[in-house]
């Protein structure tokens, strides 16, 4: 697989631009390729190379690459602008979508991303409680801010520097930790901390240590010991928001925080995230309160109509329900070729989601930690020579979308089965 542009692109990136690229986790080793186009489950490199996409852009293609329906809406807004600086009406419109959805949403702010979703909810939970510390799950990544920046997954695990510098002193005793599928690890540091946590953030199913789901009544007993507790909950859905269920995780486990953050798929690929939750949470957001956020591309036409042309597609197609079925089948297959083959490794996930663990299925982070991370990068580097780009890391989750009918799916089995017994 000749890759020759892909090189020389790199080189000119590398005196450019810290590590040649605009995002930690697309420094693939020796070098990424450099994509020209995408079409529906494949990508296309500036060398010609065709790959099958399980990045899918971290999340958010769920429709697969350049869906027509929202290709046709986008260009019909970019007609009539796409960036007013007033109030519109397809953000009210998208906005009563996600109300009607989110149990856990009854006021929404529109941000252009997960991480600014996250940064206001944590400020939204100080400044409602009054108080200073917050609690993360270890390995729980919500974006690259200062507040969340440590023992944060993804990225920051496999490039060895889970805690960033530049991070306050202050900020990060701020910031506690817990792993995640242990409730009497909250329930302690709770107590050790009694009246001073303004807010727990999780992800309801960890996307960024690759997919760790919450153990049978986990997220009841978070439910439970933040309210009891006095401590809000913060469901961070960037990744299983529109994906466990249309409403979320929460709707999927029927477990209601008090504050969700979504991004990704609801933007269709377009820049967005979303801060959301209880009425008398959101009015203290400005200029209703005296929380400030604000932004010049929140509510961008372009995410709003991006958005909201997903979600017909997904709710007129049956997307959600489609994608479980093509998940539980590609992740049954992929488990009996790694059992056929006598490999101690683990095939994990929930709807569009998956994993292969080089190691046993983990309950949490320091579990994960233990996988073989250096097998992992050489299978990748495998299925990628065989046109199958799989996320780069053994901590970033896989997504499989609409677009991946079953002779592309098929394919990709064809390609697991034959370097993963290489
Ligand atoms: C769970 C979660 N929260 C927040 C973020 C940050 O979102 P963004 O990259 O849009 O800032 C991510 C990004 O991957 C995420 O996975």
């Amino acid at each position: 697989m000749a890759k020759d542009a892909s090189l020389k692109l790199f080189q000119r990136a590398m005196e450019l631009m810290p590590g040649g690229v605009s995002s930690p986790v697309r420094a693939i080793s020796p070098y990424p390729f450099y994509v020209s186009r995408g079409q529906g489950p494949h990508l296309w490199d500036v060398d010609g190379n065709r790959y099958i996409d399980y990045c899918l852009a971290y999340g958010p293609m769920i429709l697969g690459h350049a869906h027509p329906v929202i290709r046709e809406r986008v260009a019909h807004q970019l007609e009539e602008g796409w960036l007013y600086g007033t109030p519109t009406e397809l953000e009210v419109r998208l906005a009563q979508r996600i109300v009607d959805l989110y149990p856990g949403i009854e006021m929404a702010r529109f941000v252009s991303t997960g991480s600014e979703a996250t940064m206001a909810a944590l400020r939204i939970a100080r400044g409602c409680t009054g108080k200073e510390k917050v609690v993360k799950i270890e390995g729980g990544f919500h974006g690259a801010h200062d507040g969340v920046l440590i023992k944060a997954g993804s990225g920051a695990t496999t490039m060895g520097v889970p805690d960033s510098l530049g991070v306050p002193r202050d900020t990060a005793r701020n910031t506690l930790q817990v792993p995640f599928n242990d409730l009497s690890a909250l329930e302690d540091l709770l107590k050790r901390n009694a009246g001073e946590v303004a807010a727990l953030i999780m992800e309801p199913v960890m996307g960024n240590v690759g997919p760790i789901l919450p153990e049978e009544g986990y997220l009841e007993g978070v439910r439970d010991l933040t309210r009891e507790n006095d401590v809000l909950l913060i469901f961070d859905e960037v990744i299983t928001g529109f994906r466990l269920h249309l409403g979320g995780a929460q709707s999927y486990y029927g477990v209601t925080p008090d504050l969700t953050t979504l991004g990704k798929i609801v933007g269709g690929g377009f820049p967005i995230g979303v801060v959301g939750g209880r009425r008398d949470l959101m009015e203290m957001v400005a200029p209703q309160g005296g929380i400030y956020q604000a932004g010049t591309f929140n509510g961008s036409p372009i995410s709003m109509v991006a958005g909201l042309a997903t979600l017909d597609v997904m709710e007129k197609e049956g997307i959600v329900e489609r994608l479980k079925d093509s998940g539980d089948g590609f992740r049954r297959a992929l488990s009996d070729i790694v059992s056929d083959l006598g490999l101690g490794f683990s095939v994990v996930g929930i709807a569009s989601i998956f994993k292969i663990f080089f190691g046993d299925s983990p309950r949490n982070y320091r579990e994960a930690l233990r996988c073989d991370k250096a097998a992992y990068l050489s299978l990748f580097n495998k299925m990628l020579a065989s046109g199958v780009f799989l996320t780069p890391s053994q901590y970033e989750t896989d997504f499989i979308s609409a677009a991946h009918f079953p002779e592309v799916i098929e394919e990709t089995l064809e390609a697991f089965k034959s370097n993963l017994k290489a």
